[in-house]
């Protein structure tokens, strides 16, 4: 890492250049254009990918100085300062822990772990090593979803009563689609419950608090699949985990949620959807609506008399906490990519600064957490209770 009076230059390493690899450096190159004035100079060092494919792009498009097949090589390449973990999920918790050892901070996406137990064993290296953590939990940035959460804390809701979230997909819906590693334990753990309501369980931790308790029902409906084209096997093999989950929540007591309650839903089957991802919070004193669809647009309810009961939709302003960074006046939308930039500032500058704004390595175990207990009530049929994980979002926690 070098630091000249106006820039610090910071080395990145990245391990796979898929979709999210690609967005990652993305948001790199754009946080000095959005935030000048931290001084933050990524540089694109190394990107490592099995594809030859995805390593022209890093060195071609994406401008990485080196590429290589093997992960190992950027973490122990000494101009990377930090990484970026953007590999299938069945080697996140692998590439992590040794990331952790080689010392560099790193930003994994989700989910972290094949389940609770593998991202515990994240954080132990993390917590060992003292590197600093980020989880792609990007919707926590969305400046709608950040003013629902100030509101709240504000106390403008009063106290929060009940939630009711959902994150549906079709993404899978056509039982022609081969069995892909997303349906295989071994690759991917659970199924809807890691991929999407794993994103659903954080957005509740970070705008509500910790969940303190749940009770699941899960459902597999396409239950077999074709093989892989390429593969070994022929035929149609099982799917091995969920394609929808439906949960009852309750929240541990905190200011504005003592004895909160709610219900969360993911399918990954729901025909005709794509990211239908909201939430809807309701209080003693008013209401809040969101949904990525509509991204640029909360839906508030803050009066129960006059003429102005009901919903009003406002979009996203100068005053939504990070929206003026990107647009200078409502009616202009910001998109996914800038959600992801606001991320890579605050990993960076928890990197550099001690800033504790950025997601860590105890989110990840605490939304892993709620989807084992998920999982153990959805075979029990019994109420599973939580303790308190302390991530970025333990100032809710009281
Ligand atoms: N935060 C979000 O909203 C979000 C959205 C989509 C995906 N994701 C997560 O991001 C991760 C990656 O998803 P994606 O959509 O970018 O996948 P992708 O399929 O587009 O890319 C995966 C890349 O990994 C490479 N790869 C495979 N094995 C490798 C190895 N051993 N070493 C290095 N590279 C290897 C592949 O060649 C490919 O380029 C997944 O865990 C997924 O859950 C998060």
């Amino acid at each position: 890492m070098s630091t000249s009076p106006q820039t610090r230059t910071i080395g990145v390493g990245l391990i796979s250049v898929g979709w999210m690899g690609r967005l990652h450096s993305r948001a790199y190159a754009a946080l000095p254009l959005i935030y000048p004035e931290l001084g933050l100079k990524p540089r694109l060092v190394q990107a490592a990918d099995t594809a030859q494919a995805g390593r022209d792009y890093a060195e071609n498009v994406l401008g990485y100085e080196t590429t290589t097949t093997d992960y190992r090589d950027v973490l122990a390449n000494p101009e990377v300062d930090v990484v970026s973990i953007c590999a299938p999920n069945f080697l996140h918790a692998e590439v992590s822990i040794a990331a952790a050892k080689a010392g560099k901070p790193f930003w994994v996406e989700k989910p972290v772990g094949r389940g609770g137990k593998e991202t515990a064993a994240v954080e132990a290296a993390a917590d060992a090593a003292g590197v600093v953590t980020c989880i792609g939990f990007n919707y926590r940035h969305v400046p709608a979803v950040e003013l629902a959460k100030k509101l709240i804390a504000e106390g403008q809701l009063g106290r929060v009563t009940n939630v009711r979230g959902r994150f549906f997909g079709g993404f899978s819906s056509n039982p022609e689609d081969p069995l892909a590693w997303r349906f295989v334990r071994s690759m991917s753990g659970s199924g809807v419950l890691g991929d999407l309501m794993g994103h659903l369980v954080d957005l509740m931790h970070h705008v509500l608090g910790p969940i303190s308790a749940v009770t699941a029902a899960t459902g597999t409906y396409i239950a077999e699949r074709p093989a892989l084209p390429g593969s070994t096997a022929t035929g149609l093999l099982p799917v091995e985990n969920e394609d929808f989950a439906s949960m009852l929540i309750r929240f541990h007591d905190s200011a504005v949620a003592a004895g909160a309650l709610g219900s969360l839903e993911a399918s990954r089957i729901a025909v005709g959807s794509s990211s239908d991802y909201g939430f809807e919070i309701n209080g003693t004193e008013g209401s809040v609506r969101w949904n990525f669809a509509r991204m640029n647009e909360l839906d508030v309810a803050l009066t129960r008399t006059g003429p102005f009961i009901g919903f009003t939709t406002v979009l996203a302003n100068s005053s939504f906490p990070e929206f003026e960074r990107f647009q200078p006046s409502s009616g202009t939308g910001m998109g996914y990519d800038d959600l992801k930039t606001i991320e890579a500032k605050k990993f960076l500058l928890a990197v550099t600064g001690g800033s504790a704004e950025s997601s860590n390595i105890h989110d990840a175990v605490a939304s892993a957490r709620v989807l084992d207990a998920a999982e153990e009530s959805a075979a029990s049929g019994l109420w599973v209770s939580l303790p308190i994980i302390a991530g970025s979002t333990a100032a809710f926690a009281q």
